[in-house]
């Protein structure tokens, strides 16, 4: 049921596109020219009064350049889904990794990708999928993870995207056993977040993340790091309006005061969990972790008033640094987080302020301020192996973020949107 060919844009919108000269013939009649055209919304797909509906999805040939996949080909390229090939499982459902090539569709890059697979029993579903296709689908950049395509059979839902071979940030940073993540690398990370995000508001139609967290951000060989999970993506405030409500989704620890208390969602809820995980690479710190004593359990409420103050900061930096950092930068890294993590959304800076910051700190050496202790890395770094992960976590703490999501029902916001909007 499923189509087995590449979908462009112009089979989508065929009006978007018109020969270059109606008397052309012959060959010159098929060569199409593309026109100017808006990035289709979510709202798009989910009004049932579009011509582009959900339904036709996988016949409609919709998206830019996605492959759509069988799940017996999904199946063939994870070796059947097999254990040893899973990456990790958040909310959505597991991740394997898999291999495509030009055998399955011709002109498909050879390339690992992970495969994401909908977990029927699980809390998120078909919204969550679309969503990621219509985000994915449209919007490219270099911090943004790259979606190749999907599967939609029966009620079986599937993404299939490039595979980046350190896992997610979180991983990387909290792990226990290992060498741990330089000061420049976080400082590497953190731009290249920032950048991912401020494209996103900067858009001609802006997107606000909504779920801005260190396992959503993700790193190739290099660190270079990629914005994952779209899933809870919404088009930003249009015609005037300053915001828009919704229902409180999103990640607790993460979320921004004013969006939990309001459902008030505006860019600046994505500029304040851009401060938590500011601060967690700041602190190698977790945003919540409720093994710690009570004062401290919340990453924000105990960092925040540190932040301000140049003689506390090391009180703040993470120790496996061992000094290892630069102290102009980690100033002022702390009074850009300080800044995010403002409680009114007001005096927090654009994205584009922050990248301007975190552009002026990359390539800091001053003074690192503590002796020099190099840490062999262990050879267990580089995988990106799901079970020892697992078992880390577990050991490191108890909550893991899908499980900390925030969901209140619709009555406890006032105007929520329907959670059955789609
Ligand atoms: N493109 C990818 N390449 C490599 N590993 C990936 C990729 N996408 C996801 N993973 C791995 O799978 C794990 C689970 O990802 P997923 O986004 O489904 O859940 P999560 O971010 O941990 O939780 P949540 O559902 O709250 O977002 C990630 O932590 C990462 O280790
Ligand atoms: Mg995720």
């Amino acid at each position: 049921m499923t189509m087995k060919k590449k979908i462009t844009w112009k089979s989508l919108m065929p009006s978007c596109y018109k020969s270059k000269d109606s008397s052309d013939s012959g060959e010159n009649r098929l060569k199409l020219k593309p026109c100017q055209f808006q990035r289709l919304s979510l709202s798009d797909v989910s009004d049932p009064s579009s011509p582009i509906c959900v339904n036709g999805l996988s016949t409609s040939l919709f998206g830019s350049n996605l492959y759509v996949f069988t799940l017996a080909e999904l199946r063939l390229i994870t070796h059947n889904f097999a254990r040893c090939n899973l990456l990790g499982e958040g909310g959505f459902g597991p991740v394997y990794k898999g291999f495509v090539d030009d055998k399955l569709r011709p002109g498909l890059k050879a390339q690992p990708v992970a495969v994401k697979t909908l977990d029927l029993d699980g809390l998120q579903g078909h919204r969550e999928w679309l969503a990621e296709i219509i985000f994915l689908g449209q919007l490219r950049h270099p911090h943004l993870v790259k979606l190749i395509g999907y599967c939609y059979e029966d009620e079986n839902r599937l993404l299939v995207y490039e595979y980046m071979p350190r896992g997610s940030l979180e991983n990387q940073l909290f792990r226990r056993y290992s060498a741990t993540l330089p000061w420049s690398t976080r400082m590497k990370i953190a731009l290249g977040a920032a950048k991912g995000l401020a494209f996103l508001h900067e858009a001609d139609k802006p997107v606000i993340y909504r779920d801005f967290k260190s396992s959503n951000i993700l790193l190739d060989s290099d660190y270079n790091c990629k914005l994952s999970d779209f899933g809870l993506a919404k088009d930003g405030p249009e015609g005037g309006e300053t915001h828009v409500t919704t229902r409180v989704m999103g990640t607790q620890g993460y979320a921004a005061p004013e969006y939990i208390m309001t459902g008030h969602l505006t860019t600046m809820s994505d500029v304040y969990s851009f401060g938590v995980v500011l601060l967690e690479l700041l602190t190698g710190k977790r945003s919540m972790d409720n093994t710690r004593p009570s004062r401290e359990q919340s990453l924000v409420e105990w960092a925040r008033p540190l932040l301000r103050d140049p003689k506390r900061l090391d009180r703040v930096i993470d120790p496996r640094l061992e000094g290892q950092y630069s102290n102009k930068g980690a100033q002022k890294v702390a009074a850009l987080a300080y800044k995010c993590l403002s409680h009114y959304p007001k005096p927090r800076p654009t994205m584009g302020d922050v990248v301007m910051v975190l552009e002026s700190v990359q390539g800091f050496e001053d003074e690192f301020v503590g002796p020099f202790v190099y840490v062999v890395p262990n050879e267990a770094d580089d995988s990106n192996e799901f079970l020892a992960k697992k078992g880390e976590n577990e050991h490191d703490s108890p909550v893991r973020g899908w499980r900390n999501r925030i969901k209140l029902p619709p009555s406890s916001v006032a105007n929520a949107e329907s959670p059955c909007s789609i």
